[in-house]
């Protein structure tokens, strides 16, 4: 079974050359979260290292706002190295963080050698039990084949269990789950209801203008990625969002 399992994430794409960069990003400004954040209206114009920590706090507490009360275990599918991970598990969840990329697992491990990692991806990870919640921090964008990964996760969790995701969806793209029309028809015919959804970007631009300040003088490819995505976010073609479903059967 191991064997298989070794052949199986093989098929997966498991380093990407931003999340690697977002890393470094974190790494200096002194954050475990390799997500955006939720910058409060009167941040305009103080785009600063400790304003970007706050505003990935006030994401990360967004997100468990959505977590149900009597939701006792959690898979964090795509935890990065496991900082929202160790915030539930400090509000008292049971966590379990499925990453694919074992670097990132290693750095986890040292900062938090509490979390529970394993090494696996959406689509192919098995365990013995089911979840009350699955939380999918801006990890949907990334799987190798997001509706098997969605329909993998979708089978680990009870009924009136919950899906949170928070990612970015284009508005135009028609064939693929990140558009968010897309991923509700996909998941409201799996099992599940949607209870949420929420349109964020307007709060969560501002990372875009620090992440491009951060790299003008590092890196010209994630300068200009940022800059383009600050255009889609202004333009509307590229939201970004926090989606929530119940699982009624
Ligand atoms: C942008 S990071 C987000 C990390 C974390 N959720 C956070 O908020 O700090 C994207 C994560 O998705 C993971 N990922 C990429 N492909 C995946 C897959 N097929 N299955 C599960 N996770 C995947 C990456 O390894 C990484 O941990």
């Amino acid at each position: 079974m191991a064997f298989l399992f070794k052949e199986w994430i093989r098929d997966i794409k498991l380093e990407y050359d931003d999340i690697k960069y977002y890393l470094s990003l974190i790494n200096d400004v002194g954050s475990y979260d390799i997500h955006y954040g939720l910058w409060e209206k009167k941040s305009k114009g103080k785009i600063t290292n400790k304003g970007f920590i706050n505003a990935q706090k006030r994401l990360s507490d967004l997100a468990v706002l959505f977590i149900q009360k009597n939701s006792k275990n959690i898979i964090d599918v795509g935890g990065g190295i496991g900082g929202f991970s160790n915030n539930i598990k400090q509000l008292g969840y049971f966590t379990v963080c499925i990453v694919p990329d074992k670097k990132l697992i290693n750095i986890g491990r040292k900062i938090f050698p509490s979390i529970k990692f394993i090494h696996g991806s959406a689509e192919f990870f098995k365990l013995q039990y089911k979840f009350d919640t699955a939380i999918l921090f801006e990890s949907l964008q990334y799987f190798t084949d997001k509706r098997l990964g969605l329909y993998n996760i979708s089978k680990y969790i009870k009924n009136g269990g919950r899906i949170i995701i928070l990612d970015e969806f284009s508005e135009s793209d028609l064939g693929d789950v990140m558009n968010n029309k897309i991923l509700i028809n996909f998941l409201c015919r799996n099992g599940f209801n949607l209870l949420e959804n929420i349109n964020l970007t307007d709060e969560v631009l501002p990372t875009c203008d620090f992440i491009i300040n951060y790299s003008l003088n590092r890196s010209e490819k994630m300068t200009n990625l940022w800059d383009n995505k600050r255009k889609d976010y202004l333009n509307k073609t590229l939201t970004y969002r926090l989606l929530v479903f119940n699982k009624v059967y």
